[in-house]
């Protein structure tokens, strides 16, 4: 059997990402170009602003990824490219490049699912083995999703307000800490101890569901309070007190849920499977358990193509093929 490679560009947000992926699992190339810093003064991502670096970014990192693979477009079997969800015009670029260079070459093209690829982002480490359940967070994800076979997702549980990710970089906001917050948030927890007894959402009996737009409300209030009061919290303890809740309610739900579906194995994906604070927390959870647990590395934690082409090479080997009339969907079901 000859290798098959697939390259994918990734655009959702505000990282403009191509990838190469060998064999379904093999990572040959993955550049990101991170536009984080044009949109660090305005304390989050400017959807105009994403748009506009998508396009100057397409070309240039897509001749990066060839270059540091040395290969090109012929030598790939076909074109895998996010379609939803996410921001419209952002998606939109590499929608338009993934077409465009299809049509060109005249390769198949895959749409993919933006969270199909952060879950899938795990096969390039291990291979998966069924049933699987996956812990999904991200900064417009929280979600408890069961894999019974590739290509099949079933959502057990999701957030009712906030995800988990915008909940952490609202907070940061509040405390005044540089866009992304989650990372400085989970820094200073480090530092802090957990002096503030914040509500846990658990919701109703069984549920798998979260919600974080309480929690952040109390934390603000907390703030708020200090201010006129006077009262001096230190910003480590209020973060440290914040991640407590935030990692207590979902390593309790995703170890919980594992135990009832018996799965195999248990994947954290998105980019708050970057935190310190859960990826320990899930550790101990985890340790005497049948179930596995799987954090990927850092960078295949945060947004990156090659958790597309790792998705999209199943979706294509599965028979999966979209049309020249592929377009963004920002709000696109799993
Ligand atoms: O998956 P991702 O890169 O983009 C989305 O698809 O949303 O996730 C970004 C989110 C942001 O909200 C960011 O603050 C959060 O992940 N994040 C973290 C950490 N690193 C990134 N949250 C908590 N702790 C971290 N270490
Ligand atoms: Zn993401």
């Amino acid at each position: 059997k000859e290798d098959q490679y697939i390259l994918a560009i990734e655009t959702s947000c505000d990282e403009t990402a191509v990838a190469i992926v060998k064999n379904e699992t093999e990572l040959i190339t993955n550049i990101v170009a991170s536009q984080i810093e044009s949109h660090k003064r305005f304390g989050g991502v400017v959807p105009e602003i994403a748009s506009r670096h998508h396009i100057e970014q397409m070309t240039i990192t897509l001749e990066e990824a060839l270059d540091d693979a040395g290969m090109t477009l012929d030598d790939m079997d076909a074109i895998a490219v996010t379609e939803g969800p996410g921001l419209v015009g952002a998606l939109l670029v590499g929608v338009n490049a993934a077409k465009s260079i299809a049509f060109a070459k005249q390769k198949p093209l895959v749409g993919v699912h933006h969270i199909a690829g952060h879950i899938y982002a795990n096969r390039l480490e291990k291979e998966f083995e069924f049933p699987l359940l996956s812990l999904v967070v991200s900064g417009g994800h929280t979600e408890l999703v069961l894999m019974r076979e590739h290509g099949s997702f079933e959502i057990i549980g999701e957030t009712r307000d906030d995800a988990a990710g915008e909940a952490y970089d609202k907070v940061a906001r509040t405390l005044k800490l540089p866009y992304p917050g989650g990372p400085q948030i989970d820094r200073l927890a480090q530092e802090g101890e957990e002096t503030i007894d914040f509500p846990r959402a658990w919701l109703e009996d069984g549920s798998y569901d979260f919600s974080f737009s309480g929690l952040k409300s109390a934390v603000i209030n907390r703030l708020h309070k200090a201010n006129q009061r006077d009262e001096y919290l230190k910003p480590e303890d209020v973060a440290a007190s914040f991640q407590a809740s935030v990692v207590d309610v979902l390593s309790t739900k995703a170890f919980r849920a594992a135990e009832e579906y018996g799965v195999k194995q248990m994947i954290v994906a998105g980019g708050v499977a970057a935190n310190k604070g859960l990826r320990a927390a899930l550790q101990k959870k985890f340790k005497d358990s049948k179930t596995e647990l799987l954090i990927p590395p850092l960078h295949l934690c945060t947004d990156n193509a090659a958790m597309i082409a790792a998705a999209g090479a199943v979706a294509y080997n599965q028979g999966h093929r979209a049309g020249w009339d592929l377009n963004a969907n920002p709000g696109l079901d799993l």
